[in-house]
Parts: C-alpha cells; sequence; structure tokens
C-alpha cells in the first residue's frame, strides 16, 4: 500500500483529499491540529490511518510527524501540503501577528513538510509531493496582502524544489485551486458566493490524478477553477 501525509486533513481540502485517497487504496497519515476531527476521520474511513497531531509551523512537531509516519506506515510515497489560513481585509488593519500567522502557516509550514517528507524520499530517489496553493499564487487580489504574498511565496518555494528534486526522482506537483467551498470561507464572511465555488472534491480528484500520473510523467501545475472564473 502506497503511503501519504497529509497536512491540513482534518476539513476542507485535506479531509477531501484523504477520503479520495482512502477510496484508491492508500495508507494514511492525517496531520492537523484538531484530534477530534482526526480521530473521527480515521473512524469514518474504517482504515488503519493514522492520526497526526501536528502544527506545521512548528519545526519539532513537523520533524516528529513525519518520522512517526515513517515509524508507523513505512516510507513516504507522497505528502499534499493543505494546511492553510486566510484573513481578509485593508493592509492598515492587518496586525504583525496577522501577518506572521499566515506566512507561518501558507509559507513556512509548506517548507517545513516538503522538506521533512524530502529528508524521506531523497535517499530512495523516489516520492511525490503535492501543494495545495491558490489562484491567489498568481494574481494579486486587493485587501488580501498577507494572504496573496504566503501563496505567491509558497508557489516560488513549490517550483524551486521542483527543480531541485526532479532529476532526483521526485516529483513536485502545485494545485492552484480558485475558490473552494470549505470552512475556511467560515471564518471569512463575506466572501463570493458559496453555491459558485469549487467543491472540494473536485480539488482532491486533481490530487489523486497527480498523484496517480504514470512513472514517466510528471504533472507539474494544476490550475483549477469553478466555471464561472474568480469570483
Ligand atoms: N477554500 C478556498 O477557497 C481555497 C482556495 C484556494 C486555495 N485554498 C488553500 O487550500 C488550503 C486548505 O484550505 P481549506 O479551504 O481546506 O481550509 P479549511 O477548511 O479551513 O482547512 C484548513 C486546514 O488546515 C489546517 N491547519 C491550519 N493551520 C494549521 C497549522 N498551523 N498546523 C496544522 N494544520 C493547520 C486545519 O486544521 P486544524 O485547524 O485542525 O489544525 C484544517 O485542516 C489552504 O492552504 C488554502 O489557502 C483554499
Amino acid at each position: 500500500m502506497k503511503v501519504c501525509l497529509i497536512t491540513g486533513a482534518s476539513r476542507g481540502i485535506g479531509r477531501a483529499t484523504a477520503l479520495a485517497l482512502t477510496e484508491a487504496g492508500w495508507r494514511l497519515s492525517l496531520v492537523a491540529r484538531s484530534r477530534d476531527a482526526l480521530v473521527e476521520l480515521v473512524r469514518e474511513t474504517d482504515c488503519e490511518h493514522l492520526a497526526t497531531v501536528a502544527d506545521v509551523t512548528s519545526e519539532a512537531d513537523m520533524v516528529r510527524a513525519v518520522r512517526a509516519t515513517v515509524a508507523e506506515l513505512g516510507p513516504l510515497d507522497a505528502a499534499v501540503c493543505a494546511a492553510g489560513i486566510g484573513a481578509f481585509g485593508p493592509t492598515t488593519d492587518v496586525s504583525l501577528e496577522d501577518w506572521n500567522a499566515q506566512i507561518a502557516a501558507n509559507l513556512s509550514g509548506t517548507f517545513l513538510t516538503c522538506r521533512e517528507a524530502l529528508k524521506d524520499m531523497l535517499p530512495r530517489k523516489r516520492g511525490h509531493l503535492v501543494t495545495i496553493l491558490s489562484v491567489a499564487s498568481k494574481v494579486a487580489f486587493p485587501y488580501s496582502a498577507a494572504y496573496v504574498a504566503s501563496k505567491w511565496g509558497a508557489y516560488g518555494l513549490t517550483k524551486s524544489l521542483a527543480e531541485e528534486v526532479r532529476r532526483e526522482g521526485i516529483r513536485v506537483t502545485a494545485v492552484l485551486p480558485g475558490s473552494v467551498d470549505t470552512p475556511f470561507w467560515d471564518a471569512n464572511p463575506g466572501g463570493p458566493p458559496r453555491d459558485e465555488m469549487l467543491r472540494p472534491q473536485a480539488v482532491a480528484a486533481a490530487v489523486r490524478y497527480a498523484l496517480e500520473a504514470p512513472a514517466d510523467a510528471s504533472v507539474d501545475e494544476i490550475h483549477l477553477m469553478p466555471p464561472r472564473g474568480i469570483l
């Protein structure tokens, strides 16, 4: 059975990805801070997945999470970085704390997850990293400076890593969705109409497609938009 670590697995895109990869027969290490939600997800799948409580912004947590995953489930075939947060408003109202929180979760958390996963993958010259980025990794939106900065940064990180490891047998896929109807928007009321957004299952299907690509193909980047485009 192939092994995948998924951050942000307690809700939204990460959770939908966990369900899609369960259906595809993967063994999973489900990473987030909310223990109860992870335990409930393991129960729902009725599989021997691992609930791995960790904060992606903590170096110690992510070192421990990857080590525990490899010890319990075996070498990593893939890691999906779906943990992230967003907060929106005029830049003059953004506190340094809010700014740092988004950079930490969306950019540094992706870095730590990829770095620790690569330590397991590179010696075996085998593995696949998937980063859940955003249309906001390439398009500049107003009232979103911290989020856009974190996502453009995570895009740069992903593309740089891809070039660094592609000749080492590691594939790297950037997934850039438009708006997705997840609990992300509960924390950001007043956003686009939720019934026009992508469903998280569509993003999960894109992740599965990238992971299941034949060995002689690398899905470098997926842009996935609601049919009406940017909402
Ligand atoms: N929803 C959208 O419209 C949309 C569009 C494009 C891209 N994205 C991106 O997709 C990713 C997932 O978003 P979503 O819509 O699924 O959001 P969500 O429903 O709010 O889920 C976010 C997930 O990230 C986890 N998380 C947040 N901070 C974390 C931390 N410090 N350590 C560990 N886990 C953490 C949360 O778990 P815990 O709280 O349990 O830790 C949760 O599982 C984010 O990077 C987001 O920017 C979202």
